[in-house]
């Protein structure tokens, strides 16, 4: 072995690196050059057949290409390293992302639980269109055409003589056009009105309508069922207060207060010191209603409640303002 060995070598060793396109035939060259059984290897294992004088320089001259070698594949192995994505961190002691349940609005809330108290009691739960005929709105409810009640409510009338119902009442004479006596049944829903929106009243809001027609039922029934209701809703220290009024659809008529339930009756500012709060009407079924249903108004006879759910929910949780029942302000609804 001589510098005319080496160099050759050295020339081969670089020839065959340029060839080298990736990292295996790059470890493949590293093998065989730098191995334990590789070239260099075999001829550091020659130096014994060397001149004893030239053994130093021999051992000098394997030395640096060893050395140029290996320096070279370290520099050609950067060519081919792939950049690491950084490793992900998970730490566990970070605080969570808050998740954000939606949940029923407080006016949903409301009437569920109204109906699930009247479902207990027996009632079956039925629903009606929003927009109207007049028939069902006004005419089967025994308000006639010129009739000055219609005036009690401000409707709004769609292009082809239809009305936004008033009231959830027409579900009543619905109901009863398709069903056969005995009925007994609750009805939910929006309800419309043209009227001037404000704190106090809004061109929409909701009601449950309750009707019960059998033979003989009297207002001792209507009186007994509105109380229990009351009772289960308000809690069982409420008391309640028939006050006579009027409807075209009832007859007697009566409006019902509970004593408030925020002072229990002493005064305050939500019942405007009276202690009662007015919560729904109710009343006899007229005769006349049962007869535009084909319902023998001999043999059967009922009552009939309606409940607006805005004004109890306003008064229950101390809201003064209606709008905000219908704004979906989300800080708002996040308390319920
Ligand atoms: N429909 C009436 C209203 O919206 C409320 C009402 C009163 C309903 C008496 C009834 C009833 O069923 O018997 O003002």
């Amino acid at each position: 072995m001589n510098k005319a060995t080496v160099t050759e070598i050295r020339k081969q060793f670089e020839k065959a690196l340029e060839e080298v396109r990736d990292t295996a035939a790059l470890e493949a060259l590293k093998h065989g050059y730098l191995g334990r059984k590789g070239i260099i290897a075999g001829l550091f294992a020659g130096i014994r057949e060397v001149p004893p004088e030239s053994r130093k320089e021999t051992g000098e001259l394997l030395n640096s290409l060893k050395t140029d070698l290996s320096a070279a594949i370290d520099a050609r192995s950067m060519q081919f390293a792939v950049p690491r994505k950084q490793k992900e961190i998970t730490d566990f002691s970070m605080p969570g992302y808050a998740m954000h349940h939606g949940s029923r609005h407080p006016l949903t809330q409301a009437v569920d639980d109204m109906l699930n108290i009247f479902q207990h009691l027996g009632f079956d739960i039925a629903y009606g269109p929003e927009v109207e005929t007049d028939w069902y709105n006004f005419e089967s409810l025994n308000f006639p055409p010129d009739h000055p009640a219609r005036d009690m409510q401000d409707t709004f009338y769609t292009e082809g003589g239809g009305v936004l119902r008033t009231h959830t009442s027409p579900v009543q004479t619905r109901y009863m056009s398709t069903h056969k006596p005995p009925v007994r049944i609750v009805a939910p829903g929006r309800v419309f009105r043209n009227e001037a929106i404000s704190a106090r009243s809004y061109c929409l809001f909701h009601q449950i309508e309750g009707l019960y027609i059998d033979e003989g039922i009297t207002f001792a029934d209507l009186k007994g069922t509105i109380e229990l209701f009351c009772r289960l809703y308000y809690g069982k220290d409420v008391r309640i207060k028939f006050r006579g009024s009027y409807f075209p659809f009832t007859e007697p008529s009566a409006e019902i207060d509970v004593s408030c339930f925020l002072c229990g009756g002493k005064g305050c500012p939500v019942c405007k010191q009276s202690g009662w709060l007015e919560i729904m009407g109710c009343g006899m079924v007229d005769p006349n209603v049962l007869k535009a249903v084909n319902y023998d108004s001999e043999r059967y006879s009922g009552y009939a409640f309606g409940l607006g759910i805005e004004r109890m929910l306003m008064m229950r949780l101390g809201i003064n303002d209606i709008r905000i029942l219908f704004e979906n302000d989300v800080e708002f609804l996040k308390q319920f």
